[in-house]
């Protein structure tokens, strides 16, 4: 059962590297019972800031035990920069757990996980509860370089099979995270294949999905500036079960969306009748 999001202050509890990552665990404990692919609307710059607008992380690890959640991030810019700086002790504001979850699948079966770089981090916790439910997770990571990637020894004990990509060939195989998916799709048996990692690999993979029969699950990073619905800045074309194009919120109606519905090519724009933008 999902938990109702809440704003909590969080103590920083550790702030470590993970490869070219950092790692922030939290005591918060009304988020750690979140579902995998949910994610944290964090506030940076403290109290007095002008940076008014939330981060969001997807939710990587959660003890509901010791109530504590962990978030994996790259610096990008001053937001994650600052976050960067926190020391044990501190206090962040953090609103979640928000966003629909990682569908499970109907039956218990073979599924394979996707994840780009950063985008792992949602996929260990989904191997753990696909797991307990009977299922099988056969994990693919791939970035640009080995520093890029975001994967622990831990991946071998949660999943069924790790394999590894990137491009330049510095860790695993050499190639595109999507280059051993219809094989190992094949050999596994898979009936479902989740992902997340940047928008082209989410098309790529959505496309293997439907080449090989299967169904696809996506977890978007579409930019968010509230992350709770309000301001329409995630918003991005999904087709609905009645075949219309609408310009739909993924920080409320995703951040996991079936492949199948997002039309890939058409994101960042309003595509010629999109319910609202005339052809209605
Ligand atoms: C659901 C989700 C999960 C994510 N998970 C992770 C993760 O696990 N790890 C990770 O490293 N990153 C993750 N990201 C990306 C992360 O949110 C960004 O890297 C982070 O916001 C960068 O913040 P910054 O201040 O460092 O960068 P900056 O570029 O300085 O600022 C980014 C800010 O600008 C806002 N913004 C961007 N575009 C627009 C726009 N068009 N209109 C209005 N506001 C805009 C954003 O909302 C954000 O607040 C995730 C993003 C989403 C949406
Ligand atoms: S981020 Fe504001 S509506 Fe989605």
């Amino acid at each position: 059962m999902s938990v109702p999001p809440r704003q909590v202050p969080a103590e920083v509890l550790q702030l470590g590297s993970a490869g070219a990552y950092l790692s922030l665990r939290l005591r918060a404990p009304e988020l750690a019972a979140f579902q995998p692919g949910q994610f944290a609307a964090v506030a940076v710059g403290g109290r007095h800031t002008g940076m008014v607008l939330r981060r969001c992380f997807s939710l990587y690890a959660g003890d509901p035990g010791d109530g504590t959640v962990e978030v994996v991030f790259a610096v990008h810019g001053k937001g994650t920069a600052w976050l960067a700086e926190l020391r044990p002790g501190d206090q962040v504001d953090v609103v979640g757990p928000l966003g629909r979850p990682f569908p499970l699948p109907a039956r218990p079966g073979a599924a394979v996980l996707v994840g780009g770089g950063y985008g792992s981090a949602p996929l260990f916790s989904l191997a753990d509860v696909l797991h307990a439910a009977g299922g099988e997770a056969h994990l693919v990571v791939g970035a640009a370089s080995a520093d890029k990637l975001f994967f622990g020894e831990e991946a071998w004990q949660r999943c069924a099979s790790v394999t590894v990509t990137t491009d330049d060939g510095s860790a695993g195989v050499r190639g595109l995270v999507t280059d051993p998916l219809p094989e190992l799709i094949a050999r596994t048996g898979a009936t479902v294949l989740y992902a997340c990692g940047p928008m082209a690999m989410l098309a790529a993979c959505t496309a293997v999905a439907r080449e090989q029969g299967i169904t696809a699950y996506t977890a978007v990073e579409e930019a968010m500036a509230c992350g709770v619905g309000v301001c329409m800045t995630c918003v991005l074309p999904v087709v609905g079960d009645d075949g219309v194009t609408r310009m739909t919120r993924s920080c409320t109606a995703g951040p996991v969306f079936a492949g199948e519905t997002v039309r890939w090519a058409d994101v960042g724009t309003v595509p010629t009748g999109t319910w609202g933008a005339g052809g209605h």
